[in-house]
């Protein structure tokens, strides 16, 4: 049979890796997907580092919108990124019938219901595995490998910059400014690292993992995105005395009130194994009600990971393109027509425990206000470590640093004892609050 025919937009990293790896696997990939799979056409507008990643035989463009036009071409490859032109070109090429392949997990979690909207009354397939966690098979286990779970929770760490930056502030007890620079010297954080760093990055991966857990639209402006900008490295130690590591995590939770949806530094038991996830490394533990914990751990990005992740993507349309579009693998897990409305949760309505961190004066009663006013609040400590004062100021220090671990808290209830703490003329600087999960 003929080999299906592929367009692919953007050569770079991921698509020279696509390359790369479909050439040679080809025989394997050929044996699993039932035909041969081929790459005929490449459009990027440096055409001269197209035709070197392309190599003999392939025609290369500087207009995408030639590929799309072509109609030989059944699967069109996105790995332009961005929510510009990709989501132009994605929504021409499903007009135009083809299937879509892409990396962009951010045209995916701003513009999804739009573009998996156009698939399904075009319909064709959008797949998108190289965008969430890169080689990792997330995507595949939550839509196809846990289907028959209700799914409770989730819980990665889906971006490999940050916690690269995380491993090394721990590793070296250097502060974040300093890991960061060097983080680029190396080629782990790009020249404009803003999304890796601020969270936004990991908050488009767990929207899309959210929406395929729940069954709910992608909405990631719904979503709670805090970085690791202001974690400081004694937080990172302190949390180390306490038995904890601290890690960027994308966490999403079905709760009786609605779904959590969230990124932020989080404090994780060191016993657990997400916390053992050190350098550019990802990994998303899975907790469904039938199959219990599960964890997938590997590489987030980088040329081959993420191209085994796009080739998977074109095995799995080969073997597709030809069903019943009614018969096929629904992109967000749920048939459309049975997706739910389950509300995301403001923040103020999530519940977790909690790292508070306070500079005070080291005088008699502090101790007991502060305790006091958590315990009127109704919010349970868990632990307390309190150090001496002359090892936080230097000797003949008159303040300390207080460390409470709280138990389970409304976080709405966590910002008004906060501001009563804040305002009470012992607690000398801004309280530094790190939300923890137990991960059970
Ligand atoms: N920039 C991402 C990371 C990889 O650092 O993990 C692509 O999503």
């Amino acid at each position: 049979m003929k080999s299906i025919q592929v367009g692919l937009l953007g050569a770079g990293t991921v698509g020279s890796g696509t390359f790369k790896v479909l050439q040679r696997n080809q025989e394997e990939i050929k044996r699993r997907a039932g035909r041969g799979i081929e790459i005929t056409m490449v459009a990027d507008l440096d055409t001269a580092r197209a035709r070197e990643v392309a190599g003999e035989g392939v025609k290369v463009v500087a207009d995408a919108r030639e590929v799309i036009a072509n109609p030989d071409i059944d699967i069109v490859i996105e790995l332009i990124g961005g929510y510009g032109i990709a989501r132009q070109l994605v929504l021409e090429a499903i007009a135009a019938g083809k299937h879509v392949v892409t990396a962009n997990k951010a045209l995916l979690a701003v513009h999804g219901t739009e573009i998996f909207a156009a698939a399904h009354a075009k319909g064709v397939m959008v797949a998108f595995e190289a965008a969430v966690a890169g080689g990792i098979p997330i995507i595949k286990a939550l839509r196809e490998g846990l289907t028959a779970n209700s799914i409770q929770w989730l819980a990665g760490i889906i971006n490999g910059t940050t916690n690269f930056i995380l491993s090394e502030m721990r590793d070296k007890g250097l502060d974040f400014a300093t890991v960061l620079k060097e983080a680029q010297r190396l080629g782990y954080a790009e020249a404009d690292p803003t999304f890796d760093i601020e969270g936004v990055d990991a908050a488009h991966k767990v929207t899309l993992m959210s929406a395929i857990a729940f069954g709910i639209p992608v909405q990631f402006d719904k979503a709670h995105v805090e970085g690791i900008t202001k974690l400081a490295a004694q937080d990172i130690k302190y949390a180390e005395q306490l038995g904890y590591r601290i890690k960027l995590l994308g966490v999403t939770k079905r709760t009786a009130q609605g779904i959590e949806l969230r990124v932020h530094p989080s404090l994780v038991p060191s016993k657990r194994l997400l916390a053992n996830v050190e350098g550019a490394m990802n990994a998303v533990v899975v907790h469904g009600d039938a199959v219990g914990t599960t964890l997938y751990y590997g590489k987030g990005a980088g040329s081959e990971p993420t191209a085994s992740a796009v080739i998977a993507d074109l095995v799995d349309i080969t073997r597709l393109h030809t069903a019943d579009a009614a018969h096929r693998v629904p992109h967000l897990a749920f048939h459309p027509d049975a997706m739910s409305d389950l509300k995301v949760l403001p923040m103020s309505e999530v519940v977790t425990s909690y790292y508070l961190r306070l500079r005070v004066a080291d005088q008699a009663g502090v101790l007991a206000k502060v305790t006091g006013l958590l315990a009127t609040a109704g919010i349970s400590i868990d632990a307390v470590l309190q150090r001496e004062a002359d090892e936080v100021g230097g000797e003949g220090s008159t303040q300390t640093d207080l460390i409470i671990l709280t138990h389970d808290a409304r976080e709405g209830t966590v910002n008004d004892v906060m501001a009563e703490l804040q305002a009470l003329p012992t607690v000398l600087e801004p309280i530094v609050r790190i939300r923890k999960e137990e991960l059970k």
